[in-house]
């Protein structure tokens, strides 16, 4: 039977939280183990760059992203673990698809829309103000990166559905032209993908600076635990877990026994004191050993570069022979043939 082909990028920008391992880390690693998929995963550093000129936050980034993905368990044994920018045939596929790619698709997507609005909206002269070329290509550099590997599946976030429709109309006109080539990607988005909250209630999220990194040293983790905002209700009064920040983190890190046992606390009326304590021990446990390999990997880069130079060279075997027949296809091949 062939496996069916599942490829995600991970935007390498800013130090993973708890709510990035439990809504998006944990269920991809969880989802590479699966016997009728074979998975490719991948540093998007080339994307990053679009966000972020900052040369050391760029290496940063990688080096920690990178670090959390293997200290989480990613098996670099079983899926095809790289570097974007390792695999140079990505960056000529990308011009080969520009290349026929309609200008007008490009307007309409989402992001480059939002700026044009921006400016609108502050009476610029130039709507395209502020506007790179990076930003306006990206749904292109998206595409290569699932085209160059053949990705069926592409588990992504609602915000990313259009690329991925995009990706789809590309590679069909690509088949148009040149033949058969590219099989059609298909957006998987977990409805079901968990939201955790962060320390003021609202989603966790790097843009409300409100995130607890997930290997936050311990003395720090207990901090920000101790931080969560709560209500006034003293001890002994009974406390309603729903909505409650507290009981959502450790909801997404427990199953429905410890979830029911854990309602009955609230029913009694646990302190929020003795709860951020508990929830501070539990989730410390669980992490535990996981930071001891996180830290063990940042302090070793070299293992990190010996990791991904292996995954490069897995995805090149896919990647320099497919790149070779398109190259043939379009006509960019040795005079002799
Ligand atoms: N743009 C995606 C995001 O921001 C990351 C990404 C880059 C990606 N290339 C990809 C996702 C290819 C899926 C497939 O989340």
């Amino acid at each position: 039977m062939t496996k069916t082909r599942v490829l995600t990028g991970i935007t390498a920008t800013g130090t993973p939280h708890l709510g990035n391992y439990a809504g998006a880390i944990r269920p991809a690693i969880e989802a590479s183990l699966d016997e009728n998929t074979e998975s490719f995963l991948f540093l998007a550093d080339y994307h990053a760059l679009i966000k972020c000129h900052e040369p050391q936050t760029i290496r940063d980034s990688a080096r920690a992203i990178a670090a959390t993905w293997l200290a989480t368990g990613l098996n670099p044994d079983r899926v095809t673990f790289y570097r974007q920018s390792d695999i140079p045939e990505i960056l000529e596929l990308c011009w080969i698809l520009t290349s026929i790619t309609a200008k007008g698709l490009m307007n309409r997507a989402h992001a480059y829309k939002a700026a044009v609005q921006a400016n609108t909206e502050n009476s610029e002269v130039d709507a395209d103000k502020g506007v790179e070329m990076g930003l306006f290509n990206y749904p292109i550099l998206m595409t290569a990166d699932i085209l160059m590997f053949n990705g069926q599946k592409i588990p992504v976030g609602k915000d990313q559905i259009q690329h991925i429709e995009m990706a789809r109309d590309i590679a069909q006109r690509f088949n148009y032209i040149y033949g058969e080539t590219f099989s059609l990607p298909e957006a998987i988005v977990d409805e079901s993908a968990m939201i955790i909250p962060g320390l003021d209630g609202r989603k966790m999220s790097k843009s409300y600076g409100n995130t607890i990194p997930l290997f936050e040293a311990e003395k720090k983790f207990r901090k920000l635990i101790n931080k969560i905002k709560t209500n006034s209700l003293e001890p002994g009064e009974p406390k309603d877990p729903e909505g409650c920040t507290l009981f959502s983190i450790y909801s997404a890190f427990t199953d429905e026994a410890a979830q029911t046992e854990m309602r009955q606390r609230y029913a009694d009326g646990i302190g929020w004191g003795d709860l951020k304590k508990f929830l501070f021990e539990y989730l410390n446990d669980e992490l535990k050993d996981k930071r001891e390999e996180y830290n063990r990997l940042m302090a070793d880069p070299a293992e990190l570069d010996r990791i991904l130079a292996k995954g490069a060279e897995k995805a090149r075997a896919h990647s320099a022979p497919f790149l070779a027949d398109i190259r043939h296809k379009i006509g960019i091949s040795p005079m002799s043939l």
